[in-house]
This record gives structure tokens, C-alpha cells and sequence, in this order.
């Protein structure tokens, strides 16, 4: 199992240049960051969190050798403010979206090229969530199509909606799912996509799912009244997650919390897109809270 950190350089380089005793990763994923920070910084303190408890798990096996400066717990960073001491922390990083082990788990339904059961719940184990499956079954047409519209930026979003539920079977599979979606573009559309012809609508069920816009909503904000005098690095994926981000920012920057440090926001190098294709819609944004 692993998971190439992206833009990692950009983001020790931003954290070396401010103080970094105690370092929070809000998305510790495979823990690729934590391990990063925990090696070049000898004298840091590392607080992990992910909503996934799996994560959690693995990255603390991994990083058993660091026990004396590393912890991880599961939580969701939009309740960041549950967590004591928040003002404490110099370094915030989140590194939005799924995880490798997400991706390539067929179980956790999150891929378009493995068979699994249509879930895509970060956290499966809270059964209050509705998985992609669910969703798709219990969301009329319109909100569907919403759904895919917004958060998929996909422009046959009414036709593949209209396709989910005149389906005779309930799309309860990825195999399932990416056969409809075969089935309902036309033929040179997808020839021209230039991408896997499932990708926008199993990114939009995922953000839906599990309300990622809302949790990097209610993140912007508890940072925004606890975030002390640290410094904020997020990097995104995707254009509506990145103008959230860039839009609090500049709210901050006005309400005199601090200095946005990147006036437009850093991309991955060509040489790292080449050795990890999935960097390539990378966004890093970074933003000091220190007054002076
Ligand atoms: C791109 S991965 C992080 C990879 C990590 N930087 C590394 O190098 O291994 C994103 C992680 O964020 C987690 N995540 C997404 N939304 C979250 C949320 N609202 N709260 C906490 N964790 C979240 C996912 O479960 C996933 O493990």
C-alpha cells in the first residue's frame, strides 16, 4: 500500500521557513506527509487526523517508530474545533481527497477500475451516511443531474441522471455504474474525452457523498477563529474546493489575521506530473496568521 505525497517539497519547504514544533495533518491518509515532517524536522510534534479510520490504523503501524512524537486519531477535520488546544499548533496542512488505499480497496467503492459495491463513504462505519448506491437510488433525476453538474463538472449530466433511473436494475455496483455511463455518451464524446469516460461522475458522487464542500466549509471557518498564529498550507483538487479555499483567504487577509504567501497558488512541477500522473489538478495555497 502506498501513496506518493504530492507537492511534498513545496509544502517542507513553506513549513521550514516557519516555526514547526507542533504540526497538525489534517488528512493523514497513508501518512506520507507525517512521515515527511517527522524526518526532517527531528524536534517536531506531529497531531494526525482522518475521518478514515483504516488510515488511522495504517499510518499508525507504519509510524510506530515515532510513537514519542507522533499520534493519530480519527476524526473529521469539519469538527476540527472539537480537538483541545488548536491554537497551539504552528502548522496546519490538508491535502484534500481519497487516499491511494481508498482507491485501490474494491470494497470502499471509490474506483471506476475496480469492481466493488457503489459506497464511497471516507468514514464506513458511520451508517448514517448515504453511500453512492444510496444516493442514486433515493435522488430524483434532477438533483442527480445537480449533482453531477456541480461537483462533476460533467456536461451530459441531465442524459446520465435520466439513464440512472430508467435503469430496470438499481445501479448498486462501479462496474454497473461505468457501464451506463459507457452506454449513455455518445461514442466521439468519449473517444475525445482524453480521460476515463466515469471519472467526473465518481468524483461527483464521492464530494456528494461525503460532503466535502460542507467539511472544507466548516474547516475555513474554525481555522479562521482558532488557527492562533500558525501557518495554513491546503492543497486541492478540484476548482470549487480551491476557490473556497482562495476566497476565505483573502476574507482573512482583510480581516487582518495574517498574509496570503501565495498570490496564485503553486502546481506540481512537469517532472513530478510525470512520475505521478494523479498530481496533475494539484493546487497548494498557503497562508501565514502572523500579524507581523
Ligand atoms: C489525498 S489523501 C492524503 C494523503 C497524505 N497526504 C499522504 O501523503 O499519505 C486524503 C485523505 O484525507 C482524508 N479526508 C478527506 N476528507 C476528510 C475530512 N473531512 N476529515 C478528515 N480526513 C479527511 C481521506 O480519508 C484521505 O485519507
Amino acid at each position: 500500500m502506498y501513496h506518493e505525497p504530492v507537492m511534498l517539497n513545496e509544502v517542507l519547504s513553506l513549513a521550514e521557513n516557519h516555526p514547526h514544533q507542533k504540526i497538525f495533518d489534517g488528512t493523514l491518509g497513508l501518512g506520507g506527509y507525517s512521515e515527511a515532517f517527522l524526518e526532517k524536522f527531528p524536534s517536531s510534534e506531529i497531531l494526525g487526523i482522518d475521518r478514515d479510520n483504516e488510515a488511522v490504523k495504517f499510518s499508525l503501524e507504519r509510524l510506530a517508530k515515532y510513537s514519542a512524537r507522533f499520534s493519530a486519531r480519527q476524526q473529521n477535520f469539519g469538527n476540527i474545533s472539537e480537538i483541545p488546544g488548536l491554537n497551539e499548533f504552528d502548522v496546519f496542512v490538508f491535502d484534500l481527497g481519497v487516499s491511494n488505499m481508498q482507491l485501490t480497496l474494491p470494497e470502499r467503492g471509490f474506483s471506476f477500475g475496480i469492481d466493488g459495491p457503489l459506497d464511497m463513504r471516507m468514514n464506513p462505519d458511520d451508517d448514517s451516511v448515504p453511500t453512492a448506491a444510496e444516493i442514486l437510488r433515493d435522488s430524483d433525476a434532477e438533483s442527480l443531474a445537480e449533482i453531477f453538474r456541480l461537483y462533476g463538472e460533467e456536461r451530459y449530466s441531465k442524459q446520465i441522471a435520466s439513464a440512472v433511473k430508467r435503469s430496470p436494475v438499481p445501479i448498486t455496483t462501479t462496474s454497473q455504474l461505468v457501464e451506463l455511463i459507457r452506454r449513455t455518451l455518445p461514442q466521439p464524446v468519449q473517444r475525445k474525452m482524453g480521460t476515463h469516460p466515469a471519472r467526473r461522475i465518481f468524483q461527483a458522487l464521492r464530494i456528494s457523498v461525503n460532503n466535502e464542500t460542507g467539511e472544507l466549509e466548516s474547516l475555513l471557518k474554525a481555522l479562521h477563529d482558532n488557527a492562533g498564529s500558525s501557518l495554513v498550507i491546503f492543497v486541492s483538487y478540484h476548482s470549487l474546493e480551491d476557490r473556497l479555499i482562495k476566497h476565505s483567504f483573502r476574507q482573512w487577509q482583510y480581516d487582518g489575521l495574517g498574509k496570503i504567501l501565495t498570490k496564485h497558488p503553486l502546481i506540481p512541477s512537469q517532472e513530478e506530473i510525470v512520475k505521478n500522473y494523479k498530481a496533475r489538478s494539484a493546487k497548494l495555497r498557503a497562508f501565514s496568521m502572523s500579524v507581523d
